[in-house]
C-alpha cells in the first residue's frame, strides 16, 4: 500500500536547484539551496529552530514562491500556474495538526480535498477507509478532530496526507509533542511505507531510524549534507547547531 509506481525514472522525485527565499521586507530565510531527492529515497532535514526547514517544505508544496531558482517534482517545474496539481502531487503533514484539520468529522478532514475536487462518494469512502486503516485509525470516520488526542490527530493529518498517494510526502517536525507510545507508532507507520519523503525534524533518533541521506541548514544555507550516519556521528556539527542535549 502507497507504494512508489514506477520502478525507471530518468529525474530525481524532488529537485531543489539553487533556492533562495526572502520574506516580505528583505529578510533572507534561504540562500541559494540544492539538493535532490531520490524516488523512494527518505531524506532528512536538520537545523536549529528558525533555520528554515518549515519555508523549505512550504516552498516544495507550493504554498510560497522562491524568490529565486527552481524546484521540480518527478520532473515538473513548481510554479505559480499549477498550485493544485502540485499540491496533489506531494502531500505535507504540517507541524500542528490542528492547522490542517478545520473539519467537524475525519471522515471530512481526510476527504477534504477529494469533496473539493468533487469526486465520486464511493471512491472517496474507500480511499478515506483505506488511509484510516493504515494510521490504526479503521472506523473513526465520525469522531470529531478536535475531542482527538495530539497523537491520534497526527495520524488524521497523515492519512489525509496520504489518502491520494501523493509522490513526495512532506513531514514538519512529525514527533513534537507526541508521546513515546505514538511516536513509536509514528516512526513504524513511515518506516513501512515506501515512500519518498522529506523530513523536517529535531528528533535526530528518527532521522537515524528514517532516512538515508540527511541536509543540515543554518543561516540559510546548507552548511552539511551526506548519508545520515556520517551526518549524525559528527557530534561537533550537531553540538555546532545546538541539536545534541
Ligand atoms: N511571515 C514571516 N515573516 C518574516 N519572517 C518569518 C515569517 N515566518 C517565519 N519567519 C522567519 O523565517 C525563518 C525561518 O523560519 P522557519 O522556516 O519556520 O524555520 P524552522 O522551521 O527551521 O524553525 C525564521 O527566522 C522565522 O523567524
Ligand atoms: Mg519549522
Amino acid at each position: 500500500m502507497y507504494l512508489s509506481r514506477t520502478r525507471h525514472y530518468s529525474k530525481p522525485m524532488l529537485s531543489v536547484d539553487g533556492v533562495s527565499y526572502l520574506f516580505p521586507g528583505g529578510k533572507v530565510i534561504l540562500d541559494d539551496i540544492s539538493f535532490t531527492v531520490g524516488h523512494g529515497e527518505k531524506v532528512g532535514l536538520i537545523g536549529s529552530v528558525g533555520c528554515g526547514k518549515s519555508t523549505l517544505l512550504y516552498l516544495i508544496k507550493n504554498f510560497l514562491t522562491p524568490s529565486q531558482g527552481k524546484i521540480s517534482i518527478s520532473g515538473i517545474e513548481v510554479n505559480r500556474s499549477n498550485k493544485d496539481k502540485i499540491r496533489a502531487m506531494a502531500g505535507l503533514v504540517t507541524q500542528n495538526p490542528d492547522d490542517q484539520l478545520f473539519s467537524r468529522s475525519v471522515y471530512d478532514a481526510v476527504a477534504f480535498e477529494m469533496i473539493a475536487a468533487g469526486k465520486p462518494k464511493a471512491e472517496i469512502t474507500q480511499k478515506v477507509a483505506r488511509a484510516l486503516g493504515f494510521v490504526h485509525l479503521t472506523g473513526s470516520e465520525r469522531r470529531n478532530p478536535f475531542k482527538m488526542s495530539g497523537g491520534e490527530k497526527k495520524k488524521v493529518a497523515l492519512a489525509a496526507s496520504i489518502v491520494n498517494d501523493p509522490l513526495l510526502l512532506l513531514l514538519d517536525e512529525p514527533t513534537a509533542g507526541l508521546d513515546a507510545g505514538i511516536r513509536s507508532e509514528l516512526i513504524e507507520l513511515l518506516d513501512s511505507m515506501d515512500k519518498t519523503m522529506l523530513i523536517a525534524s529535531h528528533d535526530l533518533e528518527l532521522i537515524g531510524q528514517l532516512t538515508t541521506h540527511t541536509v543540515v541548514l543554518a543561516g540559510g544555507y546548507i552548511i552539511a549534507s551526506g548519508p545520515t550516519s556520517e551526518i549524525l556521528s559528527n557530534h561537533t556539527l550537531l553540538l555546532d547547531q545546538g541539536l545534541l542535549g
